[in-house]
């Protein structure tokens, strides 16, 4: 895999370093409601300060607001990391998408950012996906360096794409069902076990287009309808009654799925196994992040919902790798090429 140059080795001291990192942080009542991000972003900021940075400016991007919104203001993102890290040469730009240049890549708003700095650091691993102006465009203006965070996550992730140990076991859910095919292409092929659940369970039941045997949920929790405290029971997979919705995997498949979980030496997770969010239906997501907490395997997981669903139950810290990319963590592993990172001059 392509590696981009480290901002381990730019010669930083007395430098004006505008950095992209990715602050899309989920806002509450005007506070960040969740702020991994903003704390996975602070090594490199420190690196640089450390090494005596004359001025560190951040940049990101924040929600998908059209033109300028306070309801999407970087404040108090800018708020939180000052009180995380407090120095003076730190300063926070306003969202990067309040200029419609940025998600056109536009050359005008590229020069903009890059003022008159003196590099450029990305460590937006997150928005890699994205080739925007801030995650690009600057990266052509001035001198490109890959951040600490964006390259351990091409690192950590990147094992996922070489050879691993077996039995490597895949898991996939989650509502996104197409955003998920192309790593189910790239990598199940390779995997010992794919297991499935959510909405994606029902689609490749009808239809699976993959060329490789998947294990489908075999019983399900039904909901009489799409709601917190729906009407709830536990029927055989393909036993749903007309109109129920299958809203978690039931628990005979948790337990399946635990057990495959517990053999494997390699795991990917990416999306739960169902609503979540509401307790009657979470029990099968909860028995898939227990068992790959548990695992002694290498584990790995992507995806914004998966990862709270782990952080609610204190088990973010037990697995190899937690990505704080969703869509990123999904291209790199489709076996794509991040256009953030080919910005970056090579090693
Ligand atoms: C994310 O949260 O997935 C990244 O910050 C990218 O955001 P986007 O999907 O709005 O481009
Ligand atoms: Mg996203």
């Amino acid at each position: 895999m392509r590696k981009p140059r480290s901002v381990r080795d730019a010669d930083v001291g007395g430098k004006r370093v505008l950095v992209r990192a990715d602050l899309n942080v989920p806002l509450e009542g005007g506070e960040v409601a969740d702020e991994t991000r903003i704390r996975a972003s602070l090594p490199t900021l420190e690196l640089l300060l450390e090494r005596g940075a004359a001025e560190v400016v951040v940049c990101s991007h924040l929600g998908r607001p059209e033109g300028e919104d306070a309801a999407f203001s970087m404040k108090p993102v800018d708020v939180r990391l000052r009180e995380l890290l407090p120095d003076d040469r730190i300063s926070v730009l306003e969202n990067t998408r309040f200029n419609p240049g940025e998600t056109s890549n536009d050359p005008e708003f590229a020069r903009q950012l890059a003022g008159d700095r003196d590099l450029y650091v990305n460590d937006a691993f997150g928005s890699a996906h994205r080739a925007h102006a801030s995650t690009v465009g600057v990266a052509e203006i001035l001198p490109a360096y890959a951040g600490l965070l964006l390259e351990r996550e091409l690192e950590q992730l990147g094992k996922l794409l070489g050879e691993v140990e077996h039995p490597f076991v895949l898991i996939s859910g989650g509502a996104k069902v197409d955003d998920k095919l192309g790593v189910l292409r790239n990598l199940g092929g390779r995997a010992d076990e794919v297991l499935i659940g959510g909405k994606m369970a029902e689609q490749l039941r009808d239809e699976n287009p993959l060329g490789f045997e998947v294990r489908l949920p075999t019983d399900v929790v039904a909901a009489s309808e799409f709601a917190e405290n729906a009407e709830a029971m536990v029927v055989p997979y393909d036993a749903l009654p007309e109109g129920w919705l299958g809203l978690d995997i039931g628990p005979e498949t948790g337990e399946a799925f635990a057990a495959r979980i517990a053999e494997a030496k390699t795991v990917f997770w990416n999306g739960p196994m169902g609503v979540f969010e509401w307790p009657r239906f979470a029990a099968g997501t909860k028995a898939v992040a227990e068992a790959v907490a548990k695992s002694d395997g290498y584990t790995v997981v992507g995806g914004a919902d998966s990862i709270r669903a782990l952080s609610e139950l204190g088990l973010a810290d037990r697995v190899d790798w937690a990505s704080t990319g969703g869509g990123a963590a999904l291209v790199l592993l489709e076996g794509k090429e991040l256009p953030g990172v080919t910005a970056i001059p090579e090693d």
